[in-house]
């Protein structure tokens, strides 16, 4: 795709320091409605940072992030919210104190109009159903969507994350999902729940962009593969095009980087 407004999200030349630590290096990234990318590599590499940087979690030192071709500063997480983006922590930003299904209503808000048709008030059953409809289809298994999430087990604090970001995100159009580890905390079915999930997204044209470690989740789910290598770009290729081996020497660092990416 030669134009860039084509792409649900573009990243161009964008780097990022931690202090003096430059966690992301000159990162070029085109996700297309509908696709799947992960983006993969080893513990440091800046997949986070990088998700981070598009969920407006953290403020790019240089580059240019374009939303469906519009050029977008995001200075927190509800700016990218607002754009279509929703994205799951690697570490799970749930409110312990609430219980799960106020977590899962959490700032996204179903409007049911008034008697007027004017004043529209938060219509919290409609959402509530929504939001256990999503869970069971994780086929995270929740007892009652009362309990404080503090009290639930790190799988299911998981189901709950991805349910609500699935929720939000199926709302917006052409919206774009990003995900950090969704699967480290689950079981095998629950692994496989996640991988429909995604793939439904992807059915949906919403653009996904997967952070992993399991290489067989991303070869299922994913078109495209792009690996990071201490704050750089390595590869940038289509499933199709590679293999379980070349992507492990791109992480490991075994392999060159590929050119004209
Ligand atoms: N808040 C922070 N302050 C300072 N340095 C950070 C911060 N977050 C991450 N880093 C550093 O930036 C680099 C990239 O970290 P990042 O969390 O993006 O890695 P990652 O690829 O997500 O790794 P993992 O697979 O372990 O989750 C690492 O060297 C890390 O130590
Ligand atoms: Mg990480």
């Amino acid at each position: 795709m030669a134009n860039t407004s084509e792409y649900a999200l573009s990243l161009e030349g964008i780097d990022l320091y931690y202090g003096y630590v430059r966690a992301l290096n000159n990162i070029n990234l085109n996700v297309a409605p509908g696709e799947c990318v992960a983006l993969l590599g080893d513990n440091g590499a800046g997949k986070s940072t990088l998700l981070k940087v598009i969920s407006g979690a953290h403020k790019p030192s240089h580059g240019t992030i374009k939303v469906h071709g519009k050029a977008v500063e995001f200075h927190n997480p509800k700016d990218s919210a607002n754009a279509g983006i929703e994205m799951v922590y690697q570490d799970l930003a749930l409110v312990d104190a609430q219980d799960t299904a106020t977590n899962l209503l959490l700032g996204k808000e179903i409007l049911r109009k008034g008697i007027l048709g004017m004043l529209g008030f938060v219509d919290r059953k409609a959402m509530r159903e929504e939001a256990k409809r999503e869970v069971a289809q994780l086929g995270v298994k929740i007892d009652t969507l009362t309990r404080p999430v503090e009290m639930l087990s790190g799988g299911q604090r998981q189901g709950v994350a991805l349910a609500r970001s699935a929720v939000r995100v199926a709302k917006k159009a052409q919206g774009i999902l990003l995900l950090d580890e969704p699967t480290a905390a689950l079981g095998y079915e629950q692994k496989v729940m996640v991988e429909q999930m995604i793939k439904r997204m992807s059915a949906n044209n919403i653009a996904v962009v997967l952070v992993t470690h399991d290489l067989p989740l991303a070869f299922s789910t994913a078109d495209r593969m792009v690996v990071l290598n201490r704050s750089r770009k390595v590869a940038d290729i289509a499933t199709k095009d590679t293999t379980n081996d070349q992507i492990v020497g791109w992480i490991t660092g075994a392999r060159d980087s590929m050119e004209n990416m």
